[in-house]
């Protein structure tokens, strides 16, 4: 079945999340150091976010790298942050060919000076691309985020410039890594685990999940058209009844 036939244009999610996992066990299959496998899920990377801009997906956001990823060796934390300085570098044209921006979410500034200067220079450069967002989750987890807010709308609080009845879901938002971008509508794990690993807590609160045992350094956009059909598939009530929705 050729998925991307199948796909309904007008009911395309509007935000994809993914946790690229299994760069890992990819490697290991493949009698390969770890390291190779998260060269080859860039590949992986690429291809996802170039068929999410030709499809017309217009918010990508990717867990590259979580604020639990700090406590794996030192040679694998290194290369990761080397890949993405390395990738940054390679990609700033593929972004700003397909009319892609580019933004972080997360404690930036636990990541190297290299990595953290890198990122805020594609940043600029291609802020005022407009056909997807590509959002990097690093050196994020959404515990983290969340209380972030929390201190940050405690701060205002305290400084009167908000009043605790009047704290609501929008204050809450407004407080968020991703205050500028809708909710997530699909969320894809790859490798066949099935777990959210502090990602997004807050902006999955109504997404479809969608979980594949293809190991990242595997996915192709076949696989995200799969996805995506799968995705059209399901009836999103968000607590309505079905009569409701149809
Ligand atoms: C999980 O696989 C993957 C990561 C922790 C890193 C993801 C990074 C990339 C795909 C490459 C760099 C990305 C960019 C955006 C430049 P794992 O190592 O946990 O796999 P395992 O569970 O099989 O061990």
């Amino acid at each position: 079945m050729d998925f991307l036939d199948e796909i309904d244009q007008h009911k395309l999610p509007k935000h994809i999340a993914v946790i690229m996992d299994g760069n890992g066990r990819w490697a290991k299959n493949q009698g390969l150091l770890r390291v190779k496998g998260h060269k080859k899920g860039t590949k992986a990377v690429r291809e996802t976010i170039e068929a999410c801009a030709e499809l017309g997906v217009p918010f990508v956001t990717l867990y590259a790298f979580s604020t639990e990823n700090w406590n794996r060796p030192k040679l694998e934390v290194d290369t990761l942050m080397n890949l993405l300085v390395s990738s940054l570098k390679k990609e700033i044209k593929t972004l700003q060919d397909n009319n892609i921006s580019l933004s972080a979410i997360g404690s930036l500034q636990s990541l190297p000076e290299k990595a953290q200067r890198e990122l805020k220079e594609v940043m600029e450069k291609t802020k005022n691309n407009s056909r997807l967002r590509l959002t990097l989750a690093l050196s994020y987890g959404a515990r983290e985020e969340l209380v972030k807010t929390i201190q940050d709308i405690s701060l205002k609080v305290k400084k009167n410039l908000i009043s605790p009845h009047l704290i609501n879901e929008s204050v809450i938002k407004e407080h968020l890594y991703t205050h500028d971008m809708p909710d997530v509508d699909l969320l894809i794990r790859t490798s066949g685990e099935q777990r959210i690993s502090n990602f997004l807590l807050w902006q999955i609160a109504y997404a479809e999940l969608y979980f594949t045992p293809v190991l990242w350094p595997d996915f192709t956009r076949k696989h995200l058209y799969e996805a995506i059909y799968n995705y059209q598939k399901r009836e999103r009530r968000f607590g309505k009844t079905s009569e409701q929705i149809n």
